[in-house]
């Protein structure tokens, strides 16, 4: 008798806590956007220095810290931007030109027109140091 008289009760407090726990997962899970990659970052070569150092000013933003990756911008160490599918002058042009949103939904990415071409090739170099330390060649 009791337990059915406060059956109304425990199915509120079944809900409620349904709701904290679906709340708690949003806030801790994060968007599926975020990507939880760990970069293993090698000793850098000189030029691969000075690329992180144009990176981190100009691309990080979007690319994220070792080019990880972040919710505004896709990440280098993964497949798609492999030497042999995005060669190095992928990488001018889209400074040059921008990129038209193709393989991810970030969105387009603006041309980086304050980067000239010597400064991107150093930027490369630095992604590929980086793909390399993470098995992407
Ligand atoms: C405002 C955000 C933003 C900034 C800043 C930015 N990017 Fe991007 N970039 C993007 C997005 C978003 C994409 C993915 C487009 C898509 O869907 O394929 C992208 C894609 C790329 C691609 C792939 C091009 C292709 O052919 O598929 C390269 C290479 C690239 N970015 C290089 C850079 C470099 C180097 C810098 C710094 C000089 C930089 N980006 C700065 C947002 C940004």
């Amino acid at each position: 008798m009791n337990v059915l008289s406060n059956l109304p009760k425990y199915i509120v407090m079944i809900v409620l806590a349904g709701g904290i726990f679906i709340v708690f997962g949003k806030i801790t899970g994060g968007s599926d956007k975020t990507s939880a990659l760990v970069v293993n970052v090698p000793a850098l070569s000189a030029t691969a220095r000075e690329g992180q150092q144009l990176f981190e000013a100009n691309c990080m933003a979007c690319h994220g810290k070792n080019a990880a990756g972040s919710e505004q911008g896709p990440p280098f160490i993964n497949n798609i931007y492999r030497p042999n599918h995005h060669a190095d002058q992928a990488f001018v042009l889209a400074a040059l030109r921008g990129v038209r949103s193709h393989h991810w939904r970030f969105g387009n990415m603006p041309s980086q027109p304050q980067v000239n071409e010597t400064q991107m090739l150093k930027i490369v170099r630095y992604v590929r140091e980086l793909q390399r330390a993470n098995g992407i060649n």
